[in-house]
């Protein structure tokens, strides 16, 4: 049978053949399908993206039914299990794992990119204590296309190298910046002795030592999280990577576009809000009481579902898999025990049976982000801070694809006909 969809208009009559292509069809093919002169062809109405592929893509691949995870091929499994964090940037930026020479010079050009302008301080210092971190993220990461003019040379190689350094730099040294300014604390200095992790807990935490020394066990479990966050093929914030990115703007402005996207309690906000679903159970003995609002449509369960996965999301695997070792070194937390039972009761109810809910990457990354002595609102941070590896990627791989434009979708127009304007003192 040929790789072909045979098209019938019957509201004229014409039949059209459109290839089919590696699962899809060309949306503009139906153009060839109209009703009348003033008809500009037909349109395909997916809103959401529910069935709609905005690009081609060989970074992520994502198998929702089986629950797999793939970067650039590799098991999101075995890469936990045995990559780092930068080594997996590395391998999403230029889609091959470095040998050992490109590891050094990667980690080594990334390394010497940590520390921002001063000015940058000063612009965190006038948001209020208790600004959202994700908030002064979002900005901060913003205002960073001011100090970097040519960065809008995207089509420059180099230019787009440094601020891929600069990004996944300077990401964890602006999350840091921001709890430290939301606690009243002088802010720390990169030290880079330390692993891109290590660093990360050295600017959140370090005091008046000399020297901060990152607990090994806890330093390991955030490169893992941190290596399970960094991409996920076109997730929302993605989306908004390359939509934005599509009109030219320089990189850190696009970032800014997905820490904003990521913020929302669908997306990266989930673990946050998660964690706060948790404390409003409370105990065990109330999660009847809570489920049963969630089925008669109250609220949702924060950490379950996904558009993608019809079944556990691989990386809810393995982060449930590490909150059990984490949590053996720091002492277990009762919300955990919650999540726990909360996890099982609704894996066996028809309601999120039969909607195929279960454990996203949110679900149980939070009760490790507090056991780090992370606090709650800077959990979607810990989400953006890996995730640039995986926007940029995405960002880059859009600009070098030919088929791609400005992106500027078209819509159903169900608003009235043209009409005159009626003068104020005649309304
Ligand atoms: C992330 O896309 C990605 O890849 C994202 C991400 C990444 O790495 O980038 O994986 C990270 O964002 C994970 C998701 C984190 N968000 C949450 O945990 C928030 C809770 N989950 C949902 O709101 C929801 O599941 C979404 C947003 C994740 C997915 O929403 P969809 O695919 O649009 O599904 P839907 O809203 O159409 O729901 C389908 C049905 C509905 O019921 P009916 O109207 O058919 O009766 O399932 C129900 C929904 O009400 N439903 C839930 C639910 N999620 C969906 N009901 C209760 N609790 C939930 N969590």
């Amino acid at each position: 049978m040929p790789d072909t969809l045979t098209v019938r208009d019957n509201r004229t009559g014409k039949t059209i053949e459109i290839p089919i292509e590696h699962g899809a069809v060309r949306a503009t093919a139906f153009e060839q399908l109209t009703a009348g002169d003033a008809d500009h062809g037909l349109m395909l109405y997916d809103p959401a993206f529910m069935n709609t592929a905005s690009c081609t893509s060989t970074i992520t691949f994502i198998d929702g039914d089986q629950g797999i995870l793939l970067y650039r091929g590799y098991p999101i499994e075995q890469l936990a299990e045995q990559s780092t964090y930068l080594e997996t940037a590395y391998l999403l930026v230029h889609g091959e794992l470095p040998d050992a020479q490109q590891e050094a010079e990667w980690r080594h050009d990334i390394t010497i990119h940590t520390l921002v302008h001063e000015n940058v301080k000063k612009f965190i210092d006038g948001f209020h204590h208790d600004a959202h971190p994700m908030g002064i993220l979002l900005s901060t990461v913003g205002a960073l296309s001011t100090f970097y003019p040519d960065a809008t040379q995207i089509y420059d190689e180099e230019q787009r190298r440094i601020s891929i350094y600069r990004l996944i730099a300077k990401m964890p040294t602006l999350a840091a910046l921001a709890y430290r300014h939301s606690i009243g604390l002088p802010f720390n200095y990169p030290d880079n002795d330390l692993s891109f992790a290590g660093n990360f807990l050295n600017m959140m935490f370090k005091m008046v030592e000399q020297k901060y020394r990152p607990v090994p066990e806890i330093e390991h479990a955030l490169d893992v999280l941190f290596i399970l966050h960094a991409d996920h093929e076109q997730n929302c914030s993605t989306n908004a990577m390359r939509s934005v990115g599509s009109s030219h703007p320089d990189p850190y402005s696009a970032t800014a576009a997905a820490v904003a996207a990521l913020y929302g309690p669908l997306h990266g906000g989930a673990n946050e809000a998660v964690v706060r679903m948790m404390e409003r159970i409370g105990s065990v003995d109330r999660i009847p009481e809570f489920v049963a609002g969630v089925k008669a449509g109250k609220e949702r369960l924060m950490g379950f579902g996904h558009r993608v996965y019809k079944n556990y999301d691989p990386r809810a695997q393995v982060i449930k898999r590490m909150a059990d070792q984490v949590l053996g070194v720091t002492g277990t937390s009762p919300l955990l025990e919650i999540a726990r039972e909360l996890e099982k009761i609704a894996l066996e109810d028809e309601y999120f049976v039969s909607r195929k809910l279960y454990p996203n990457v949110d679900f149980y990354s939070g009760f490790i982000y507090k056991a780090l002595g992370i606090p709650v609102d800077m959990f979607p941070v810990l989400f953006a801070i890996p995730r640039v590896a995986g926007w940029l990627s995405q960002w880059e791989e859009s600009l070098l694809d030919k088929e791609q434009k400005i992106a500027r979708p078209r819509q159903v127009y169900l608003g009235g006909g043209r009409r005159d304007y009626v003068p104020l003192d005649k309304r």
